[in-house]
């Protein structure tokens, strides 16, 4: 197992900092790190030290994806794979993985020049039992799944999927969607664990993050939250409906930096055999062009 075994953290750069607090805190229900400060707030969804970084950056749009490999030994034979396929990466100094809280990490970017993190050794805090930033029915869904998924501008999608293979990843399109008659959406998903996928690539988007997505293990929460997120006047972008490819739950809304958070319940284990849908099971209606 030398390839990637979960997206374990996400570095979001964003223009309003106290903003993203209240949303992702209170209204979301991640908790804000104890040692968070004016420029650099850590969110945690378990016991990890934190599953996103938060840094004060005017771009409101990833800053990295963090990736984990399993240990030291998966760690260096990664980068002989990166370097046999002629794959420019830069390994990080003590200093910059002690920021984010791993033993070691490199820094490469995806065909489409989105910007990654390889690393192992997260540090967690199992000292520090998760402590949710509003009341929850239940907990985020997380352990081996990793934090969530997330859905990145994409390229060529047959270059995307074989970079993604190469990092250790499986995947294939699992949506084919009729747009016109002479038009037809595919999006590509890429898994590395139980989670039926940890990347996706195919929308459209002006940022290089499309949607970031968390599970919570409680249908409740996915409802709390909506409610929450609209009552506070955050526009819903997609309404509640659920997904073919991972039968999950979700609704979407927009996030104070623009890129939309997915919140989700009843996804169900990768299949780890590839099969497509034409569309999705129920709901997910897209708001934007709705009559107000
Ligand atoms: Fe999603």
């Amino acid at each position: 197992m030398s390839g990637v075994t979960e997206l374990g953290y996400v570095r979001l750069g964003v223009s309003d900092l106290a903003k993203w607090r209240d949303f992702a805190g209170r209204l979301v229900g991640l908790e804000v790190g104890a040692d968070s400060t004016d420029d650099v707030v850590y969110l945690r969804a378990d016991a990890w030290h934190h599953r996103l970084i938060l840094e004060r950056d005017a771009s409101d749009d990833i800053l990295a994806a963090g990736l984990r490999v399993a240990g030291p030994g998966e760690f260096r034979a990664l980068q002989d794979t990166l370097r046999a396929a002629g794959v420019a990466f830069e390994v990080a100094d003590a200093e910059t993985a002690g920021r984010r809280c791993v033993l070691e990490m490199l820094s490469l970017s995806d065909p489409a020049g989105n910007p990654l993190e390889i690393f192992h050794g997260p540090r967690v805090d199992t000292h520090r039992p998760f402590y949710p930033g509003r009341g929850m029915f239940g907990k985020f869904v997380t352990g081996n799944g990793g934090l969530g998924h997330m859905m990145l501008r994409h390229g060529d999608l047959g270059e995307m999927h074989a970079f993604y293979t190469l990092l250790g990843m499986r995947g294939s399109i699992e949506y084919k969607v009729p747009v016109t008659p002479e038009f037809t959406v595919e999006i590509l998903f890429m898994h590395c664990n139980q989670r039926d996928h940890s990347l996706a690539f195919g929308l459209p988007s002006q940022r290089r993050v499309n949607h970031i997505m968390f599970e919570v293990s409680e249908l409740d929460d996915v409802f709390l939250a909506f409610a929450l997120l609209r009552d506070a006047g955050y526009e819903i972008a997609i309404l509640p409906g659920k997904h073919a490819n991972d039968q999950m739950f979700s609704f979407y809304c927009i996030s104070p930096s623009g890129f939309q958070v997915e919140i989700g319940w009843g996804g169900r284990p990768a299949s780890h055999q590839s099969e497509y849908y034409v569309g999705d099971t129920y709901g997910h209606e897209f708001t934007a062009g709705r009559p107000a």
